[in-house]
């Protein structure tokens, strides 16, 4: 790989504000759109910040996230940052090959735009339960803890066909899987090994009396290709969509409803015309500064080509969507939250073979908690300057740590 003295580059990278892109990301596309990127286990890898760039190594069906067996860069150094930070969604889910794509063709059945309407009232009811019992405990509010988190595990439960009283054990699982700082070891061990036995029960339960849920559609669909998936196959499926969803969009709805009123101008033009609701979840998507500051990996096991730089085989990548996201090569006036942008081929969902399979899902709930949030509460300011917001210091998946509001 060609280096230069300003190509090494330490992640994450720092930004002034905590809704604002890191500066450097403008230099890197600019100056140095292949990196080095440093991390905190010690190790090296090749950072992406072009959109051109990322695009073309997600759509390269050679390459996957890195796995156990593979050689890749440490995010975190050892015995740090917890089970998910330098192998997410393990378990028995295959990650890459003929097994990856069957498992994806499979799971990818359930997320049809014709289930999203059908799950849309229900998911609007749950919205509506959470900010009424926000409403009703008075203002100022952690909206972040009253509706985001809450929401996408409850349409975690709901899809996996676990019963409604369950949802706070799930939320605890999930929460102990990924919040390294809250838990100890024993405790996040715990938490697996409890989810597993949950959810081998639920397996077997579905088994047995099939309902309308992911896991029946996957026992009915793997029987009719002839060749079923696992009970183990099932129960890591469970767990990586717990894993993949509800984090990230627990996130994710308190990062657009931050970057929706820390301009209220913004706020004011939704009240206008609701009907820009779906482009404004795009241009959030498309917008956030804060999707994790390593990005989203790739293991090269072939010799990659970029532009004439030749990546060599055994290289992690480091792509960081989000830079990508504002590169001006895809993006007329790429800074500007601008909530009638259309098109909007962002790539928060990544791309290709490991692109976001509950992104429907995901969009859904965005704009389901958006609507919910015009409606029952139009009022709704941040009860705190922009700067006094806190970033969680999670290593993979980045966010506010509260987003306090007022209506
Ligand atoms: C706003 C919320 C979300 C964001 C920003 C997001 C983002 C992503 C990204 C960037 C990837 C690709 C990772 C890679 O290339 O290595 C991914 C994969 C995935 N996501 Fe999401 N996601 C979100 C919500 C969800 C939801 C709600 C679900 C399902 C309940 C889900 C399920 C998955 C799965 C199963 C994969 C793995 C696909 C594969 O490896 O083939 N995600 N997500």
């Amino acid at each position: 790989m060609s280096q230069n003295n300003d190509s090494l580059v330490r992640l994450p990278l720092p930004s002034d504000g905590p809704l604002d892109p890191p500066a450097e990301w403008k230099r890197l596309r600019e100056r140095c759109p292949v990196a080095t990127a440093e991390l905190p286990s010690g190790d090296t890898g090749a950072l992406l910040t072009r959109y051109g760039h990322i695009k073309a190594l997600l759509s390269d069906t050679r390459f996957s996230r890195p796995t156990a067996e593979d050689s890749g860069a440490r995010i975190a150094p050892e015995g740090g940052g917890g089970a998910s930070t330098n192998s997410d969604m393990s378990l028995s889910v295959p990650q890459k090959g003929e097994g990856h794509l069957r498992w994806r063709r499979l799971l990818g059945k359930y997320f049809t735009a014709k289930r999203m309407t059908a799950l849309r009232p229900g998911m609007t009811a749950m919205a509506e339960g959470l900010v009424d019992d926000m409403a009703k405990s008075g203002t100022p509010a952690d909206l972040k803890a009253a509706v985001g988190f809450p929401l996408p595990v409850y349409v975690i439960c709901d899809l996996l066909g676990a019963p409604a009283e369950d949802r706070d054990r799930f939320s605890y699982w999930s929460d102990a899987f990924l919040n390294v700082d809250r838990y100890t070891g024993d405790e996040t061990k715990g938490a697996h090994s409890a989810f597993l036995t949950y959810m081998t029960d639920l397996v077997a339960a579905k088994r047995a009396r099939p309902g309308e849920d992911v896991i029946s559609m996957l026992i009915d669909e793997s029987r009719a290709e002839g060749e079923g998936l696992s009970d183990s196959e099932l129960v890591a499926t469970g767990m990586g969509l717990l894993v993949a969803g509800h984090e990230t969009t627990a996130n994710m709805i308190g990062k657009m409803v931050a970057m929706l009123l820390a301009d209220r101008t913004r706020w004011e033009q939704l009240l206008a015309d609701p009907s820009l609701v779906r482009t404004a979840v795009e241009e959030v998507l498309r917008s956030d500064a804060n999707l994790g500051g390593f990005g989203t990996r790739r293991y090269l096991t072939e010799d990659f080509d970029l532009d004439g730089t030749v990546l060599p085989s055994g290289t992690t990548v480091f792509c960081l969507l989000s830079a990508a996201n504002r590169d001006e090569r895809a993006f007329p006036d790429p800074n500007a939250l601008d909530l009638t942008r259309s098109p909007n081929p962002h790539l928060t969902f990544g791309g290709g073979i490991h692109s976001c399979l509950g992104q429907s899902l995901a969009r859904t709930e965005l704009q389901v908690v958006l609507e919910v949030l015009l409606r029952r509460l139009p009022n709704l300011e941040l009860a705190v300057p922009v700067p006094e917001l806190q970033r969680v210091e999670g290593l993979t998946v980045g966010g506010l740590r509260e987003v306090p509001v007022r209506w």
